[in-house]
């Protein structure tokens, strides 16, 4: 196997850092994004340690045009271009329409879904430059299909249904390039986006009941929908595009009514 340039926002932790690893074992170069800028030069550190070609942590907040592009120049300039981009930072911040605050939805909107629009312009950019084929992953959710049962999760939910849609026709425009764009659609995986909104003593009791409702019984663990990523982002699925990887555990195959 070659060493491929893999570039990964929000690769500080959870399931970008599980990507970030993975990609790390099979000796790939790695650029961790992420605007937690310690968190991404630990994950570039321990990449490092696992086997990466190369490692990069650099600060970046998806949703600053500026940064990203900086940071993809960076990455570009201490590796070749990408071949693989993983946007995937994101945030989840509840309420409900009603109560919520303009700054709260101008904050999901630009972390996730103007996040990943601005990663895949520059990563494109420079795919499109250095006439690479590639495979571009974007981190959808089930809520962009289904509105959670515990509900006020309009604004995180419309960014996934949106990041659905911009995979599609990115996958068109840019397939006569060779580069592929899916979506991966994890279920509730055990990082620290799935417990913010959950008080702590609540934890404990909410990982039970999610347990006993999850067809697979279970919770994912990073690495779960990191390794559907790290497939879809492999040559692996050479004839995949425009599509939706779900990585749910069942949770979208399930009706939610008791017949
Ligand atoms: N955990 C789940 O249950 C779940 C389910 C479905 C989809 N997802 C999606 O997967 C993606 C990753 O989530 P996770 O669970 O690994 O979250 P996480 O909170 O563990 O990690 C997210 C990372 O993104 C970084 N980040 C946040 N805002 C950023 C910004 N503006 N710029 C750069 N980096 C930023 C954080 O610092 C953090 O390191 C998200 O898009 C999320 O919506 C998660």
């Amino acid at each position: 196997m070659s060493a491929r340039t893999i570039v990964i926002t929000g690769g500080g932790a959870g399931i970008g850092r599980g990507v970030a690893l993975l990609c790390a074992e099979r000796g790939d170069h790695v650029a961790v994004l992420d605007k937690n800028a310690e968190a991404a030069r630990e994950t570039a550190a321990d990449a490092l340690a696992r086997g990466a070609g190369g490692a990069l942590g650099v600060r970046c907040d998806v949703s600053d045009e500026g940064q990203v592009e900086r940071a993809f120049a960076e990455a570009c300039g201490r590796f070749v271009a990408p071949y693989g981009i993983f946007a995937n930072a994101g945030i989840d911040l509840g309420g409900l329409v009603h109560e919520l605050p303009m700054e709260t939805w101008r904050r999901v909107i630009d972390t996730n879904l103007t996040g990943v629009f601005l990663t895949c312009k520059h990563g494109l950019r420079h795919m499109l430059s250095a006439k690479t084929p590639g495979s571009i992953v974007c981190s959808s959710s089930p809520t962009g299909f289904v509105a959670l049962a515990a509900g006020a999760s309009g604004a995180y939910s419309a960014t996934k249904g949106a990041i659905s849609s911009l995979v599609r026709c990115m996958a068109i425009d840019y397939a006569r390039y060779g580069i592929r764009v899916n979506a991966v659609v994890p279920g509730a995986t055990e990082t620290q986006l799935m417990w913010q909104n959950v008080a702590a003593g609540e934890i404990a009791r909410m990982r039970e009941q999610l347990s006993q409702e999850i067809p697979l019984g279970r919770l994912a663990q990073p690495d779960d929908p990191a390794r559907a990523v790290v497939w879809l982002l492999s040559e692996e699925s050479a004839y995949v595009t425009g599509s939706h990887l779900v990585c749910d555990g069942g949770i979208l195959a399930k009706a939610s009514i008791s017949v």
